[in-house]
């Protein structure tokens, strides 16, 4: 579905991303995991168009992306949902998923429906202001907010980010269920132990490079992964 081939991305004189090979496959859940600074973020913004990416190919769904505008991207079934789960907080519920519906106004109810269906939080409250809701409401309606563009192909950075250890949970098995009803998904994890028990498989970046991948059960049990990643926690 998604192929990333041999990229370079540089900030000015500072090489982020050197040398990167990846691949989803239709229907996977796929993670990247990596420490602070490791180029996880750089990566998922130059698969959205986001960030130029100076050499290299990236093709989606058979089609060249690579530095295509972000917007055609977007048009094209890739959904990005950032790091910091962000909500325009001025707005309400509504208003945000309203302005995630954009490019498709016409499939706002049934889109609507969908997405309260996975978010019955969000159905609730509906008329909050989105700057009120609590953490893990904001990171919901974010994922909500890229839902209803449609999406072929989500990608999460960071959905555990700033988050309690109970919320992190309920945001890792919407994910699953978002999976289960046939969402491809891309995610950027520091919480690497969480990630690879939720993911098929896993790329590991180092500063701008990835390391390792692989099969999620096969990392974990990978003593590399094991004392680098994972600490004492598994
Ligand atoms: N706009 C920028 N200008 C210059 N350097 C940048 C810029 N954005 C990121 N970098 C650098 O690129 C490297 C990779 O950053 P990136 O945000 O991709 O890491 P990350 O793996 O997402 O980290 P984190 O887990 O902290 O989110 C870092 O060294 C960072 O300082
Ligand atoms: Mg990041």
């Amino acid at each position: 579905m998604l192929r990333v081939e041999d990229i370079f991305v540089s900030y000015g004189p500072i090489k982020a991303l050197e040398n990167i090979n990846i691949n989803v496959n239709a229907g996977e859940t796929v993670a990247l995991i990596g420490a602070n600074g490791a180029g996880k973020t750089t990566l998922l913004k130059a698969i959205m168009g986001i960030q130029k990416v100076s050499a290299g190919k990236i093709i989606f769904l058979g089609e060249e992306i690579t530095n295509v505008g972000t917007d055609k991207i977007a048009n094209r079934g890739l959904g990005l949902i950032p790091e910091g789960h962000l909500v325009f907080s001025t707005m309400t519920v509504l208003e945000n998923l309203q302005l995630g519906s954009y490019n498709n106004p016409n499939c706002f109810n049934d889109n609507l429906e969908s997405v309260f269906e996975s978010f019955p939080i969000l159905h609730k409250r509906i008329n909050q202001i989105a700057g009120t809701l609590s953490g893990g409401e904001q990171q919901m309606l974010s994922i909500a907010r890229s839902l209803m563009a449609k999406p072929k192909l989500i990608i999460v950075d960071e959905p555990s980010l700033g988050l309690a250890p109970k919320v992190i949970g309920e945001i890792f098995n919407i994910l699953r269920g978002l999976n289960k009803k046939g969402y491809t998904i891309l995610l950027a994890e520091q919480k690497a132990k969480k990630a690879l028990e939720f993911v098929d498989r896993a790329y590991v970046m180092e500063i701008g490079k990835i390391v390792l991948h692989g099969p999620a059960q096969e990392l974990i049990s990978n003593p590399k992964v094991h004392n680098a990643y994972l600490g004492s926690k598994i």
